[in-house]
């Protein structure tokens, strides 16, 4: 199956084209076009800037990636000199479905994906897929990988006789921290979650991004965070002659759930500075000490959770997963304490948005016939995981 994604939840205007097989997806295409030099004057994304850069983007998006793909909905595959109906499967020209981000995410930005969505699908008579954000975030750990998350290449996931396993087995844990949302999910199988734990207040991501506007590193805070935190040694704790200068809390780690909170950690970053007259010469402490904390909070509640409910597949997502330390983090923690359990991260091109995780999601979910009408296609800012 070929299927068409998109993706306008938030701040970037994606558009890919995958080739699910079985079990396996391969990547034929995958556009982004990021408005963070745009947002990054206002400290933040904007809704009705994002919006209106989403209408003037996603067409030249869609397009790209459809090209890039070999993909012609308006010349589909013929046989016998006919047209086959839709869906089919695949082929020269052939596109058999439409994924598309319906929610969690700003309004206005989800309207324009789905409204493009169905329009297209009408436009080409092609089928679409409703496709939640954090669903398609989960789904970036099934792109073109095997059980060992080794990247397969193209021929491997085509031939369905290959030996490498290309299964997640279930039930598998997944982490998954953006911008917008912080989520401990147990997946028992293709479509089937169950929400352990989420945030109380700030998502992991919003916090980097508040914390960085503390000490004016800039927008998107994350990578600006990460990057001043390696100036330090992370195995050492930040010391300045002698003396702990940073100290910050580890909120809710010993709490009796799989929850989170992150705002209390940004506060105390702020009296922290607010306290140290010589903040700025210590930028790096800071940064690291904050990382740490984010760090050390969602590898403990991942490795609980991982135990309570023995998965064996732990899976990382969403745009905190880009974090180096995290990553370091979290594969040191499961090949600590969960022997024998695999730990899947995704390339970090599929860490933040993109649409080539929401067609994944979508192949999965039309494999199992869950096609929405175009018709019944709407934007849900505040879409629940289910
Ligand atoms: O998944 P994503 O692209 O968009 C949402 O769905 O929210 O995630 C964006 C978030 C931002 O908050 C950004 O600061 C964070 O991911 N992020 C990072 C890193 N790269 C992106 N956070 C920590 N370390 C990073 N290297
Ligand atoms: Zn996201």
């Amino acid at each position: 199956m070929i299927i068409l994604g998109i993706e306008t939840s938030c701040d970037e205007t994606a558009a890919a084209v995958v080739r699910g097989i079985g079990d396996r997806v391969e990547v034929l295409s995958n556009a982004v076009s990021s408005q963070i030099e745009i947002h990054k004057k206002y400290g933040g994304v904007v809704p009705e800037v994002a919006a209106r850069e989403h209408v003037l983007n996603i067409m030249p998006v869609v397009n790209q990636a459809l090209e890039k793909a070999g993909v012609n909905p308006l010349n589909p595959p013929l046989q016998g000199g006919r047209v086959l109906n839709p869906p089919f499967e695949g082929g020269a020209g052939g596109l058999d479905a439409i994924a598309v981000t319906v929610g969690p995410g700003l309004v206005t930005s989800l309207l324009v994906g789905v409204e493009t969505a169905k329009t297209l699908a009408y436009a080409w008579d092609v089928p679409t897929v409703a496709v939640n954000h954090i669903e398609g975030h989960i789904y970036a750990n099934f792109i073109g990988r095997n059980s060992k998350s080794e990247i397969l290449n193209s021929k491997q996931i085509q031939n369905p006789k290959s030996k490498i396993k290309n299964k997640i087995q279930f039930p598998a844990l997944i982490l998954t921290v953006s911008g917008g949302h912080t989520m401990l999910v147990l997946m028992k199988g293709h479509g089937k979650y169950k929400v352990l734990g989420e945030t109380r207040d700030d998502a992991a991501g919003e916090a980097f991004d508040k914390a960085a506007q503390l000490l004016q590193l800039g927008y998107p805070g994350g990578p600006a965070i990460a990057k001043w935190a390696e100036k330090i040694n992370p195995l050492k704790p930040p010391f300045k002659r002698g003396v702990r200068v940073v100290t910050l809390p580890r909120p809710m780690i010993n709490s009796n759930d799989f929850d989170f909170s992150f705002s209390g950690l940004k506060t105390a970053l702020l009296y922290a500075i607010q306290k140290d007259r010589d903040w700025k010469l210590r930028i790096p402490e800071y940064a690291a000490e904050f990382q740490a904390a984010a760090v050390e909070v969602l590898v403990h509640k991942t490795i609980k959770a991982a135990l309570k409910y023995n998965c064996k597949n732990i899976m990382l997502s969403g745009g905190v997963a880009a974090n180096l330390e995290l990553r370091r983090q979290l594969e040191q923690a499961v090949k600590n304490k969960l022997s024998g359990a695999n730990l899947s991260i995704p390339e970090f091109k599929y860490c933040t948005d993109n649409a080539a995780m929401i067609a994944t999601a979508g192949y999965f979910r039309a494999r199992r016939k869950k096609f929405t009408p175009w018709r019944k296609l709407k934007a849900d800012c505040n879409l629940e995981l289910k």
